[in-house]
This record gives structure tokens, C-alpha cells and sequence, in this order.
């Protein structure tokens, strides 16, 4: 046995796939074993019982940095291949990603450090009237394109007051201005910082309202200036403008705040505007530069390039994946279809029509993709992006802005909509995302070609496996959908009366607050992991499952634990990871034991004391429904 560990360790590490020389299934039971922790039971913290030997069993800090790491080295090793070189596809594409990788794993030349006034002041040749155009938003107003609460189709330019965390940027832009005191340039910021941080603490509200205007009316009742909008949007003209749809929250700070501007002195305005790029450059640039985390730089920076590489040149899996999660998701929908039709909510027809509906509009895809098969598109995606292989800080501000520019891209076209063959998700982001999630506006599910990686997940795995840890996730994604938020869309992705009248309801409203017990982050959180585990449970054991009453024949990999603990065990090493010290009580551990200690059923598969407190159920068929047809024993 401890042989074959050592195989399989040496193995992950060469990424060589291990299944072709160990059962997949043996391989994922003893990577389960390791992390176990029997110094508790599993009935009193069942994170630490399935997760707490992580930390001395694994290099990683989770099983996400695990596939993380996994993905980087497949992609290190393609960069510095010659794969694709001569490619008659998307060669420019292919070209540019590594002239990318080339000079951010070769330029030495960083930023550490604090920069010296003149390179602040000269040495971005930057024009401050167009940061927003450079890719350095959320300061003064925070811009993005979205789509309308009314019409997932079509085009919104939503404008807002900075998010709270652009503090901290200003914060580091006030300590270069402090070593700098006595030069001229830094006079006047420290009054103007300190001028937009008083107006937005004065102003900032918890659920602002929300105004929708035409460009015309935007001018009338702010004070922006017009060439803004010019500068960002390419065009020049009011009436091209006025195509557009502006959704304005925080009027009254937008309005102070751009009065303020007016009348503030240019000088100090461009000092602030320069040192604010620069302090973006600091929180963008990888902390260290090496081919990994250039590679995951890249991942955040340039999704498409990255994913559009990875797919062609490294995933096997994609048709054996896609039908792996396509039945399971069917599963998912039949299961919660089952749950309609128990309709433990009380919803009227209408109600239910609206729901069911919308979970047969769920959508799963795979990989952050458009679904375009031309391969010019890819090609000539990112052309407008000047990349050279000598300078890194150059490369990250045209990534920058190129990622901008592709947000605000044919927004003035006549008629302009959301392009689906086209649609991809490219936000400002710095971490890409590896765990799947799930959009409200496209009622999709997308999941990351990262996370469809082992220990994770394997198109060849035994079904437990799957539809215990992914089944979950998807499960929870899903359950996005019909929490306090996500009901409010219908099932093309637009904001719905009926899903309204769902969430006044006096049961959805009773469902909330039994989930409400602390601690949690976040209550739609706390929903999609109850309702989500329920889900996967339910579906891959059959409704009302009572291990009580079943024999369990043994797994020929899996000779301790009964098909029911093997599925908690499995769905568990989501979660499994080091827990940062300080905090006794992470995320993690108490998603885990908050999830199953929500599973009327967790307590019989490990032979619990059953505790008499109540479970939190929302969708799932109230127990009593069936328990007349129970024998307990
Ligand atoms: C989870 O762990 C906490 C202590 O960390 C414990 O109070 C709780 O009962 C545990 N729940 C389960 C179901 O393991
Ligand atoms: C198992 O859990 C206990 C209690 O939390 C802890 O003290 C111990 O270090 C853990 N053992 C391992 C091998 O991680
Ligand atoms: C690409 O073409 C060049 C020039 O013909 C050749 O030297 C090189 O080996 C080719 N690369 C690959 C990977 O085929
Ligand atoms: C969407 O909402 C806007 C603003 O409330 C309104 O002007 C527009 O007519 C609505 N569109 C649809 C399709 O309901
Ligand atoms: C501004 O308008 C003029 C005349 O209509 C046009 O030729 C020019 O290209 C426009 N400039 C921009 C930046 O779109
Ligand atoms: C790209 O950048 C290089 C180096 O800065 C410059 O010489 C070249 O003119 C640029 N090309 C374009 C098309 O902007
Ligand atoms: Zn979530």
C-alpha cells in the first residue's frame, strides 16, 4: 500500500495522468483516506473528520491550488513548447499569448519598490483623461457594461460610486505622495482624496436607487463631461449616445463629486489619476514572476487566450466531460422536478409554471467559451493588443486596456445586443475563477475546464465520486437560481412580477429565515450549499433514503465506508484545505458542517445521536409526506 501512495504522488507530480496505471477509483479512495482525521468523529465536526489530515498530507493549501497547479504546468509546458507555432488557425492569437508569457517570465524589471517622482509623473505616458479607457476604473465613478434588469439582451452602461476597496488603493497613493511631501506635484491630492472619501462615506447608501437614462438625460443631471464618454466609447456624437441605456446609481455623490472636479485644480488631478495606475500596475503584476504565476496572471487577465489555448492544445476530455455533466445536471433537474411537484412551498400555478420553467432553462457550459467555432474569431480576438517580448509593465497596461476596450466593444453599434455565439465572461477580476458559477442574466452554469481536473472530478470515475463533489457544486449553482435573488429572474435571464410575488411569499420568507442562523457570510450562500447538497443526496440516492434500513454492499475500491458516508466523504473534499490559523472558524469548516448538519439523513449514515433541532428545508418534500410508508427500526 504505502508503494503504491508513493506511485501515485510521483505521479501527479510528473502529470502523468495516474489512471493509466491505478484505478481511478482506488486512486480517488485513497486520496479520500488521507485527509481523513480520526482524532474526531465524524458526528461532532465532520470537516475535521473528513478534511482536518489535509494540511500534513498535501503540498497544497487545497485541492483548488492542487488543479490550479495542475493547469499552470500543463499551460508552462505549452509556452515554452513550439506547439502551435506554425498554427493556420488562430496563429496571431497563439503569438501574442506568448509574447505575453516570454516577457513576464524573462523582463526582470518590476515594480517593487517605490517609484521615483519622475516616473510617476513622466514616465506613463499615459493621457489622465483616459484611465477609464487604460483600464483603471472605480476611480471618481465605477463603470461597467451589463445587461438590463428588464432585458438580459440588452446593453447597459451602469455608472456607481467607487466600490468600497478602492480605499485601499488610494491609501498606498497617499503614501507615495508622502514620500514625495515636499515636491509640487503632490500638492492638492491629499485634499482631493480626502474630499471623494468624505463624499462617499456621506453618500454611500445600502441599496442605492437605481435611475435608468438616456445619455441626454445623464448630461442633464450630472455635471460629466462629455469628452469622458468620448474618450471611452470611440464615438462622438449625443445622438450615437443616446442609443445607449444608462443605469446611474449614487446620483447625489455622482453629482458633488464631478462639481467638485469641475472646479478642481487639473494639476493634482493628474497626479492623483498617474499614481492610481500606478498602484493598479502594483495589484496587478504577479507578486513574484515565474512561468506559474504568469500562467495564472494570465488566466485573470486573458481568459480567452488561456482557455482558448488550453482547449485546443491540452484538454482530452471535452466530449467525455460535457456528457459526463449533462447527466448529471439532468439528474439535478429531475430530482428538483420531483421536489415541484411536492411543492412544499405552497406556490400557485402560476408560481410553479415560473419555476419549472425556469429550471428547464438551465444551461451548463463548459469552459469560459464562446461557443463561435470560426477560428478567426479567436485569431483576431485580442488584435488590437500591442504586446512586445521585452517589456512586462508595458504588456500589462495594454492588457489592461485591451480588456477594457473588449467590455465596451460595439456598444455604439445601431441595434447593438448581446452577441451569445460571442459571449464569454472577461470582468476585472485578478484571481481567475476555477469553482463553477452560476449567472443569473444567462441562466448558465459555467464550469471551468480547471476545476474538471482529479482529485476534483474524472470523466472515469464511479458515479459516487461524481455526483457527490461535482453534483454538489452544480448543485448548488443551481440552487442560485431559486434563492432570494436569483428567483427574481425568469428563464431567459430577466427580472420577473412572478418572481417577486415567489419571494414575498410567507413560506419562501420562513425557508430564508430557518437558514439564517449564524454564523454565514451570506445568506444566498447558505441557501445554495443546504439546498444543493439536499439536491445531489436526493439524486443519486432516491427521495427519502434511509440508510437505516439498507445493507451496503462493499465498493471493490472502497471497503470501510458505506455507499452514504463514501458520498459525504467525497462531497467533503470541496472543502478540504489548511485553515488559515487565526480564524479558528473558517468558511470551510463550518460550510461542511453547516451542509450536513442540515441532511436529516448525514446522522443515520454515520450512525449520529439525532440531534432534535430542526433541519432547514426549502425545496426538498417535508419528511412527514412519507414517513407513514416508514418502518423505523
Ligand atoms: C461542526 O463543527 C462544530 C465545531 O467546530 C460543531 O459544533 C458542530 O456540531 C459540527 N457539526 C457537524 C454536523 O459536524
Ligand atoms: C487531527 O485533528 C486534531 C484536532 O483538531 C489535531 O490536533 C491534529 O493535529 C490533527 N491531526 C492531523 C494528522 O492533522
Ligand atoms: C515552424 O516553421 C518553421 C519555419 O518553417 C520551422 O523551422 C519550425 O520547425 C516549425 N515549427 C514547428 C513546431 O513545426
Ligand atoms: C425596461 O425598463 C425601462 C426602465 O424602467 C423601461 O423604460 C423599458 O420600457 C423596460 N423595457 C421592457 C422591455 O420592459
Ligand atoms: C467624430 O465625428 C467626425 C465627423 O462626424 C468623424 O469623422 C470622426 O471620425 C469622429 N471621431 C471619432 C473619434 O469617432
Ligand atoms: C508596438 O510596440 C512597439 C514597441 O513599443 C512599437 O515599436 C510599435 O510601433 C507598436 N506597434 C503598433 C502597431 O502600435
Ligand atoms: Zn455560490
Amino acid at each position: 500500500m504505502g508503494s503504491l501512495l508513493l506511485l501515485c504522488c510521483c505521479l501527479v507530480a510528473l502529470l502523468i495522468p495516474i489512471q493509466a496505471l491505478v484505478d481511478i477509483n482506488v486512486a480517488t479512495a485513497n486520496d479520500i483516506h488521507s485527509n481523513l482525521n480520526r482524532t474526531t468523529s465524524p458526528c461532532t465536526n465532520f470537516w475535521n473528520f473528513a478534511c482536518g489530515g489535509f494540511s500534513s498530507a498535501s503540498e497544497y493549501v487545497d485541492n483548488f491550488e492542487r488543479v490550479e497547479d495542475q493547469f499552470a504546468s500543463a499551460m508552462v509546458e505549452f509556452m515554452e513548447s513550439h506547439l502551435g507555432e506554425n498554427d493556420t488557425l488562430a496563429p496571431r492569437l497563439i503569438g501574442q499569448m506568448r509574447l505575453y508569457y516570454k516577457a513576464c517570465t524573462a523582463d526582470a524589471r518590476t515594480l517593487h519598490g517605490n517609484p521615483r517622482p519622475e516616473e510617476l509623473v513622466n514616465h506613463w505616458t499615459l493621457h489622465p483623461k483616459k484611465f477609464l479607457v487604460d483600464g483603471l476604473n472605480g476611480v471618481f465613478i465605477d463603470e461597467r457594461v451589463d445587461v438590463a434588469a428588464n432585458d438580459s439582451m440588452g446593453w447597459v452602461v451602469q455608472i456607481k460610486m467607487p466600490d468600497p476597496s478602492a480605499k485601499y488603493s488610494d491609501l498606498r497613493v497617499l503614501q507615495l505622495m508622502r514620500l514625495y511631501e515636499e515636491e509640487w506635484y503632490t500638492w492638492g491630492v491629499f485634499e482631493l482624496v480626502e474630499k471623494m472619501h468624505q463624499l462617499q462615506a456621506e453618500y454611500r447608501a445600502e441599496n442605492p436607487l437605481v435611475y435608468t437614462w438616456s445619455y441626454s438625460e445623464l448630461r442633464r443631471q450630472i455635471p460629466i463631461p462629455h469628452s469622458f464618454f468620448i474618450e471611452l466609447l470611440g464615438g462622438n456624437h449625443t445622438e450615437e449616445f443616446d442609443r445607449l441605456t444608462f443605469e446611474v446609481s449614487d446620483v447625489e455623490y455622482l453629482r458633488e463629486c464631478f462639481r467638485f472636479l469641475r472646479d478642481f485644480s487639473s494639476e493634482p488631478k493628474d497626479t492623483y489619476i498617474r499614481a492610481r495606475q500606478y498602484v493598479l500596475l502594483e495589484e496587478s503584476e504577479p507578486r513574484e514572476r515565474n512561468p506559474r504565476s504568469c500562467i495564472h496572471h494570465m488566466r485573470a487577465y486573458l481568459p480567452l487566450g488561456m482557455n482558448y489555448i488550453y482547449d485546443r492544445f491540452i484538454y482530452q476530455n471535452r466530449e467525455q466531460d460535457t456528457q459526463k455533466l449533462q447527466e448529471i445536471l439532468s439528474n439535478l433537474k429531475a430530482t428538483f422536478r420531483k421536489y415541484l411537484d411536492a411543492n412544499r412551498l405552497q406556490l400557485t400555478p402560476d408560481q410553479l409554471a415560473y419555476v419549472r420553467e425556469k429550471l428547464k432553462g438551465i444551461q451548463i457550459k463548459i469552459g469560459n467559451l464562446p461557443e463561435e467555432k470560426f477560428p478567426e474569431f479567436y485569431n483576431n480576438h485580442y488584435r488590437s493588443a500591442n504586446f512586445t517580448m521585452t517589456n512586462f509593465l508595458a504588456n500589462l497596461l495594454e492588457a489592461l486596456a485591451l480588456r477594457t476596450r473588449l467590455q465596451n466593444a460595439g456598444l455604439l453599434e445601431r441595434d447593438s445586443r448581446v452577441d451569445l455565439r460571442h459571449y464569454y465572461v472577461n470582468d476585472n477580476v485578478r484571481k481567475a475563477r476555477t469553482s463553477p458559477f452560476y449567472e443569473n442574466e444567462r441562466n448558465t452554469i459555467t464550469v471551468p475546464m480547471e476545476f474538471l481536473q482529479w482529485p476534483l472530478f474524472d470523466h472515469r470515475q464511479h458515479a459516487i465520486f461524481q455526483h457527490s463533489l461535482l453534483g454538489a457544486v452544480m448543485g448548488h449553482e443551481m440552487n442560485h437560481a431559486f434563492e432570494q435573488e436569483g428567483i427574481l429572474f425568469d428563464a431567459a435571464g430577466n427580472e420577473s412580477p412572478v418572481g417577486l410575488e415567489i419571494r414575498e411569499s410567507q413560506t419562501f420568507r420562513d425557508a430564508l429565515k430557518c437558514a439564517e442562523q449564524p454564523p454565514f457570510v451570506s445568506l444566498k450562500e447558505r441557501l445554495a450549499d443546504l439546498n444543493g447538497l439536499q439536491l445531489a443526496y436526493d439524486s443519486f440516492f432516491g427521495l427519502d433514503h434511509d440508510s437505516r434500513k439498507f445493507e451496503y454492499r462493499p465498493y471493490t475500491f472502497e471497503r470501510q465506508f458505506t455507499a452514504p458516508q463514501l458520498f459525504h466523504l467525497s462531497y467533503a473534499q470541496f472543502f478540504c484545505g489548511s485553515l488559515p490559523p487565526v480564524i479558528a472558524h473558517d468558511r470551510d469548516d463550518e460550510r461542511v458542517n453547516v451542509s450536513v448538519g442540515n441532511l436529516r439523513q448525514f446522522a443515520y449514515d454515520f450512525n449520529c445521536e439525532t440531534s432534535h433541532s430542526t433541519n432547514c428545508e426549502m425545496w426538498r418534500p417535508r419528511e412527514e409526506a412519507s414517513s407513514n410508508r416508514n418502518v423505523h427500526p
